[in-house]
């Protein structure tokens, strides 16, 4: 019988705690009030002992710009030199990467391997390629160790990478390319799933036309499948590496040069290139890496996310190299051959921290209940979930069949723009709620607001989950659009008369102050934890001919949290000729200008859609028609209110 209740609190594991960096409340409380009376101190304090400076830094916080911030001003340092070179004196022989390929295939990283293989992808980038400091690099690759190689010796030489999920398609890619102005793209031939090749070449192919920016290719050989050389542009990793020396100087950097940029979502059509700089963040991902996994140095830890997404950036390369802790990197499919595969790993690798998403658990759960019990899953001790909400029957197989009720589960909650974690529990010591992000990080002011007073939200009452205080890894900037930064970030909400950072998700306080996120308050849904804005899908089913309007919303979804359901109004007003065939060539154009990602779940040709008298589409009742919901709002003062009882017998007849 289950013992775990929604509501129910789980204190820490004791022994576990013993140990861990940070143990109870007291101290999790001790370095919250640090920080509170003196942020810059606590902040500063920080920096100096957990990163390696070239030069020292002279000021830890400048707001005088505020919101474009400065951490550390006139700190120099180098990220490849702070995940690799300052760990070859203790850790030489440490495994930096394990990685394990779709087949089973195993191949253990060293630190010193990695120092190698990382300066020798620098030197080809800067003599091959003639990759400068500044210039823009795109990487588009399976997940292989090449990967994280190509983001290190991206920050080895200054250059800013900007990755692109292997899941997006040729148009999102190009898209990324011509936004970041990139001059490189570093691919694969392709890789394999579920043991079988697939393709990315191809892809980068379609993607670069003689006006791209893009001048020079560089492809890793993975697959061994046929690709087309295009001369002159395209290059092998595998031939032009095995001439190049083994170490390369690491570039020195300003603490707020750029590292990084990462595209993602948000409530127009256009993604937004978030940027990301040097120390603030790395300081971030290794202190979240320490205190939310609390890895230690005999720890193996495993993240199941891809490169593509922040989660692949901080949790995968970033935060644990930048700690020394050795990390799994994992090519194939979770549930491939069966729903077995991750436990398998556990076993094997003797995963010490599991880190992966509500949708996966959901999967492996229906796919295989029983699976956990056939390992020897005793080596875990913390499990981590990020991305979207966890629910309760998720979280509670979680616990008790992966972590055998025994191991702390982080309901880490954070985003892109916030480069780390913002809220969440920390294993040794806050008793954790299924479902709940907890409470804030120390050093991470992040307070619920009522967005019209400003003020604290009530307990119970859902408002605007926002960051009070500049942080450390915080989105420097929208890549190229300043006034988009200002405007997605601080334009909502103000404390004290002050923008504030908002996140764009409503959350809610508990009698414990516990937060608990309740999901987005714009117009992007959440697909198996990635962020989908229901402006680019619409912007990509508008590029049918046919179609004349459309409205896509978010849909619960048994797996992947939220589905996508789109209310399409065709040109021709004689109906819909034959529906089957109109889905399929508008699921190919979602193809072609998103990804797979992207495909609806659910579409709907509607002979109109409910709209105000001023033209704006009124989106939470076709929300409402969407979840089968009874209608509650007032709809009178629709244009032409008989069309939301139409749309409605359609969907839910
Ligand atoms: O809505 C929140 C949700 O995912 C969004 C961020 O998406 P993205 O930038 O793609 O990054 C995903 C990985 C960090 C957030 O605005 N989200 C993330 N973590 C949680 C969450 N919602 C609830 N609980 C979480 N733990």
């Amino acid at each position: 019988m289950s013992n775990v209740e929604a509501k129910q609190v789980f204190n820490p594991n004791k022994e576990f705690a013993k140990t861990a960096r940070i143990k109870n409340m007291c101290e999790y409380q001790a370095l919250q009030d640090e920080a509170m009376e003196d942020y810059e101190g606590f902040w500063g304090r920080y920096a100096k002992e957990k990163l390696d400076w070239i030069e020292p830094f002279t000021n830890v916080l400048d707001e005088s710009n505020a919101p474009f911030v400065k951490w550390f001003d006139g700190g120099k340092l180098n990220v490849s030199a702070q995940c690799i070179d300052r760990h070859l004196e203790s850790r030489k022989n440490k495994a930096a990467i394990i990685f394990e390929g779709d087949r089973g295939d195993v191949q253990t990283i060293t630190y010193l391997d990695l120092f190698k293989n990382v300066n020798k992808f620098a030197n080809l980038l800067k003599e091959d390629f003639e990759v400068k400091k500044g210039d823009r690099v795109v990487i588009y690759m399976p997940m292989i160790p090449e990967a994280a190689y190509a983001m290190l010796a991206c920050a080895r030489i200054g250059a800013i990478h900007s990755i692109v999920f292997g899941g997006f398609s040729a148009e999102a890619l190009k898209d990324r390319i011509e936004d970041a102005q990139a001059k490189v793209v570093i691919t694969a031939d392709g890789a394999f799933r579920k043991e079988k090749p697939y393709m990315l070449k191809p892809v980068v192919d379609a993607a670069i036309d003689d006006n791209s920016p893009v001048k020079k290719v560089l492809v890793v050989e993975r697959n061994n499948e046929e690709v087309t050389w295009t001369a002159g542009r395209d290059y092998s990793y595998n031939e032009l590496i095995k001439s190049k020396s083994s170490k390369c100087e690491a570039e020195v950097m300003d603490a707020e040069d750029p590292l990084f940029l990462l595209y993602t979502s948000g409530s127009t059509g256009k993604p937004k290139g978030v940027q990301h700089n040097s120390a603030g963040y790395i300081l971030w991902a290794q202190m979240t890496m320490e205190w939310v996994f609390d890895v230690k140095e005999n720890d193996t830890y495993w993240c199941t996310a891809d490169v593509g997404w922040i989660t692949g950036h901080t949790y995968i390369v970033y935060g644990p190299l930048a700690m020394g802790a050795t990390t799994v990197m994992f090519e194939g499919v979770i549930t491939h051959p069966d729903a077995g595969r991750p436990w398998k790993m556990v076993e094997e690798h003797k995963i010490n921290q599991f880190y992966t998403a509500p949708t996966a658990i959901r999967v492996l759960h229906k796919m295989g209940e029983h699976e956990p019990a056939k390992y020897d899953l005793s080596s875990l001790k913390v499990l981590g979930t990020v991305g979207e909400p966890i629910d309760p029957p998720a979280w509670k197989w979680y616990y008790e069949e992966v972590g055998g009720s025994k191991c702390a589960i982080v309901d880490t909650y954070w985003q892109t723009e916030t480069g780390g974690h913002v809220v969440s529990p920390l294993p040794g010591a806050t008793p954790i709620k299924p479902g709940c992000a907890t409470l804030p990080l120390p050093g991470i002011i992040a307070e619920i607001l009522d967005p019209a007073s400003g003020e604290v939200a009530e307990v119970g009452e859902t408002g605007y989950m926002c960051i009070t205080r500049p942080w450390p890894a915080q989105i420097r900037g929208v890549w190229g659009d300043e006034e988009r930064y200002v405007k997605s970030y601080y334009g909502d909400v103000k404390k004290d008369g002050k923008p504030v950072y908002f996140t764009g998700d409503g959350a809610r306080y508990d009698e414990d102050g516990y937060i608990t996120i309740t999901g987005r308050t714009d117009d992007v849904i959440n697909v198996s934890g990635h962020r989908m804005g229901t402006a680019e899908v619409e912007a990509a089913i508008k590029k049918h001919p046919n179609v004349a309007e459309v409205a896509v919303v978010g849909k619960p979804h048994e797996l992947k949290g939220e589905g996508i359901f789109a209310y399409i109004v065709l040109k021709s007003d004689d109906g819909v000729a034959d529906e089957v065939e109109e889905v399929k060539t508008i699921n190919k154009i979602i193809q072609r200008e998103i990804g797979n990602i992207a495909l609806c779940d659910d579409m709907v040709f509607a002979p109109g859609l409910p709209k105000t008298r001023s033209g704006k589409i009124m989106r939470r009742i076709l929300r409402s028609i969407a979840k089968g919901e009874a209608i509650t709002q007032d709809i009178s003062t629709l244009e032409d209110p008989s069309i939301v009882e139409k749309i409605n017998t359609m969907v839910n007849k």
